[in-house]
């Protein structure tokens, strides 16, 4: 079995960070959170993946990830010409698939509790096709699985405006070769309205064709970190999952407080501060007279001085000084820089677009 994640896609949800970044490279806890869909899908025993990009990022992706060595995987780089959606992506894979059965993974999703149960169901029973379903309350953004009074799937619509349940389908696919009957013939699947083929078509087209689509809950934790808020929560979750206790006798003096579960990168300052975790910090981060508060994380390079900031996400190189306001809830992008000065009473701004503020 293949599996396939995808980097591409226009990322307006997280603008303006996506401006100059991909969002799948954005770190969550301190890691890209395309590194999670590669873990799971590494730790459930594929070793052949494909990761798809848009036209321009092939650079970047390969200097992110690499040949997959890593994690104990062999990636091939596909390009994916436009963004035509979910089903194009692993239409334009089908020769790399070589007739095998593939799982597809969405770069933006984190399945915290593994994928191996499912992709063992999968290779068990032998479906056409196989979705997962989780419990969501905002289940209208995204796709979901109707049922007759049997319980068989019949329907699987794109951002109903009314669904029956509060069941959604999350970004884990699995597919065999026959799907790729959809693509022709004189009923093949086509784009929506927004000009894409969405991932519920194939779906339908092989339930409508009278192939096998299973539907297998997914009970673990499921997280979708597509939006700001959401990006804020996962932070929250994984930090707080994944952290252990560490011994930190010798960062610590009588002007340094380390409460809780931190990590700390190599070459890291600490002077005259009080980290109270979860926290993770990484290398090069220099912390003085300072508070850094739960779930929050810290990338490469920060500089945080006569601050005080607390479950919020800050990417490589940014700089916090003099800021007499708590920073909380906050998602601070690469080389930001965020001064005070105590004996100015104005503020002055250089924002980008789409930049927001809360003071
Ligand atoms: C996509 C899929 C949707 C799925 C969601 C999960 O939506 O089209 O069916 O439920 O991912 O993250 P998008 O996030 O692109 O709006």
């Amino acid at each position: 079995m293949k599996a396939i994640i995808p980097t591409g896609g226009r990322g307006t949800r997280m603008q303006p960070i996506t401006f100059s970044n991909n969002k799948h490279f954005i770190p969550i806890a301190n890691k890209p959170l395309i590194f999670y869909p590669i873990e799971t899908i590494a730790a459930a025993g594929i070793t052949e993946i494909a990761i798809t990009y848009n036209p321009g990022w092939l650079n970047i992706v390969k200097t992110f990830l690499g040949n997959g060595s890593k994690w104990g995987v062999k990636f091939t780089y596909i390009l994916q010409e436009k963004p035509l959606g979910l089903a194009n992506i692993f239409q334009v894979c089908q020769d790399w698939l070589a007739g095998e059965p593939f799982l597809l993974h969405l770069g933006d999703n984190i399945f915290a509790d593994g994928i191996k149960d499912q992709v063992d169901r999968f290779l068990d029973k032998q479906p056409d096709g196989m979705v997962t379903m989780v419990e969501h309350p905002e289940n209208t953004r995204m796709g979901v699985p109707y049922f007759d009074k049997r319980g068989r799937l019949i329907k699987y619509v794109e951002k109903p405006k009314n669904p029956p349940h509060k069941f959604a389908i999350p970004g884990l696919y699995f597919f065999t070769n026959t799907v790729f009957k959809c693509f022709t013939g004189k009923d093949k699947i086509k784009p929506s309205a927004r000009g894409e083929l969405e991932i519920n078509s194939p779906f339908q087209w092989l339930i409508d064709h009278n192939y096998r689509v299973d539907v297998m809950e997914y009970k673990g934790k499921w997280l979708d970190p597509g939006k700001f808020d959401d990006w804020i929560e996962a932070n929250q979750y994984l930090l707080d999952r994944n952290l252990k206790h560490h011994d930190f006798s010798q960062h610590i003096n009588q002007n340094i407080v380390i409460e809780g579960r931190v990590q700390i990168g190599k070459n890291v300052t600490l002077e005259n501060a009080h980290i109270r975790g979860p926290v993770s910090i990484g290398d090069n981060v220099v912390i003085k007279d300072s508070y850094i508060g739960p779930f929050t994380s810290i990338d490469k390079g920060c500089r945080i001085e006569n601050s005080s900031i607390e479950n919020s996400v800050l990417m490589q190189d940014v700089v916090i000084r003099d800021i007499d306001e708590a920073i909380d809830a906050s998602l601070i992008g690469t080389a930001t820089e965020i001064t005070g000065n105590h004996h100015d009473p104005k503020i002055s701004f250089f924002l980008g677009e789409k930049t927001r503020l809360n003071l």
